[in-house]
Formats: C-alpha cells, structure tokens, sequence
C-alpha cells in the first residue's frame, strides 16, 4: 500500500478561501440573493470544523470585498446584520474549540456595534491556541499593501529604519497575517477563476483550485477533494479522500 503513509506535514497549513456563487445559487431555486448568503453561514461551519479536524493551522475566509459595498444598499445591509448575528451566536463555539478568531481589513468603515462585537470576539479567543480564522472583511489586497507601505514610509520618516532596510521580508512583516504559515492552497468556489483583489502578496506561490459548486452547497467532502488535489499536486502520486479521513481521526 504505497499510500497509506500520509502524514500531516504533506496537508497545507493555511487554506485561503473565496466563498463566490451564493446569489447564484440562491436565484437558480427562485430565491432572493440574501436566502444564499444565510445558506452560505452552513458552508462556513461544516469548512472551519473539517480544517480543524484536518489539522490546518489557518484558515482565511473572503467575507465581504472592499469593491462590495458596490452592491444594492439592501444586499449590504443583511451582509452586515449576517455577521452580527453569526458572531453573536458561533464565537462561544469557536471558544470553546479552542480556535482563534480575527477579522481582516479595514474595519473604520463597519458600524460600531459590528466593530464592538468584532473587538469582543477576537478579544475572546485571542488566547486559544488551535487554529486561526481570518475573516476577511471589508478586505482588499491592495488595501493590504497600501497599509503596510504607509507603515514603512513612516517608519522610514521617523528614521526607524532607512530605505535600505525595505526588502521582501519586512513588507511581508507589515502586511495582515504575516504570523501566519504562508498561504498554501486557495480554493475558489461558483466556477470564477479569478482573485478579485483578494490576497496579493501572500498568494505568490499558492496552489490554486476552482470548482464550480456555489458556495452553499460546498461541505466537508468538497474540502477533503480540494485537499486531496493539493497532497496530490505536492506528491505527484493519487492520495485519497479515505486515507485525509483516517488523518482526522488520529487528530
Ligand atoms: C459571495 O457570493 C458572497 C459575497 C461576495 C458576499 P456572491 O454574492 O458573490 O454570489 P454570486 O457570485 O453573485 O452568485
Ligand atoms: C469576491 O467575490 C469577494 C467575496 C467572495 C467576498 P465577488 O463575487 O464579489 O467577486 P467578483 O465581483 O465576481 O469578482
Ligand atoms: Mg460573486
């Protein structure tokens, strides 16, 4: 059995994820957009609890792009009362699992029981030591290098550091999750293949995987299949869903 030797160093560590396909989804059953974003909150739990299981050290979930407030004020709107709703009721979960949750991007322009409700959170699990949840909220990549050029150009300004000292690794140092494992693998659901401005940087070298389900329909065997393809990928050999599942066991 040439296989059955998988061990957890071959899993990536940090899964990066774009939730895409809820309104798709939603209006393929005649429904308004707003019913597949709630449905999308199922996909989101079965996604955290298989990736812990799993072992994964991070996972970052693209909530809400800086280019969505683009989006009718209605459609915004219960995007934004969705995540009070879920961080009032799953974060004492997530506690309790010992999971560290936070929430990326530029929070100023969330309301202020949101942003209170976000500091309560990641106040909450900040000392857990098991897995991260990135929320990327309010997230743009671009937003993300901006931030951590400012931060240089003022530390350059204050002569902190001078202009010598910039290279890869201290803008690495200055972006969202630089204590994070680097991202591995980037899973796009609805079929789109493309980044949509979400990490830039940390994606430079992810392994990349699209499949067409709409988000709400993606469950725990969609993240073993898009694990498995990445092991598979790294080895160049077939591993399977069964052998990702013993794994989950053992943890
Ligand atoms: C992703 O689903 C969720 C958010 C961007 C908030 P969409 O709302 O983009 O669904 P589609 O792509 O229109 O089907
Ligand atoms: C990207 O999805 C953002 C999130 C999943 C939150 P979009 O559906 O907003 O992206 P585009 O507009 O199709 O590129
Ligand atoms: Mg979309």
């Amino acid at each position: 059995m040439p296989n059955s030797q998988l061990s957890s160093e071959q899993l990536p560590k940090h899964i990066a994820i774009i939730m895409d396909g809820n309104g798709r989804w939603a209006k393929a059953q005649g429904k308004p957009r707003v019913f597949g974003h709630k449905n999308g909150v199922t996909a989101v739990r079965k996604t955290i609890s298989t990736a812990a299981r799993l072992g994964v050290k991070a996972v970052t979930l693209f909530a809400f792009s800086s280019e969505n407030w683009r989006r009718p004020e209605e459609e915004v709107g219960v995007l934004m009362e969705l995540f009070l709703t879920v961080l009032s009721t799953e974060v004492k979960k997530l506690h309790k699992n010992n999971l560290r949750l936070r929430v990326i991007g530029d929070k100023a322009r969330f309301s202020e029981r949101l942003q209170a409700k976000i500091a309560q959170a990641e106040a909450l699990t900040a000392n857990n030591d098991g897995m991260v949840i990135n929320i990327a909220a309010n997230y743009g990549g671009k937003w993300d290098i901006m931030e951590a050029t400012k931060a240089i150009a003022s530390k350059v300004r204050m002569g902190e550091i001078s202009l010598n000292d910039i290279d890869e690794d201290l803008i690495t140092q200055h972006l969202t999750m630089a204590d994070l494992p680097e991202v591995d693998l980037l899973i796009r659901t609805s079929g789109e293949c493309r980044i949509s401005n979400f990490m830039l940087w940390q994606l430079a070298y992810a392994e990349m995987y699209f499949t067409p389900i709409y988000w709400p329909e993606f469950n725990e065997d969609s993240l073993i299949e898009a694990v498995s393809w990445f092991v598979d990928r790294e080895r160049r050999f077939g591993c399977t869903g069964e052998q990702l599942k013993a794994l989950m066991e053992c943890n």
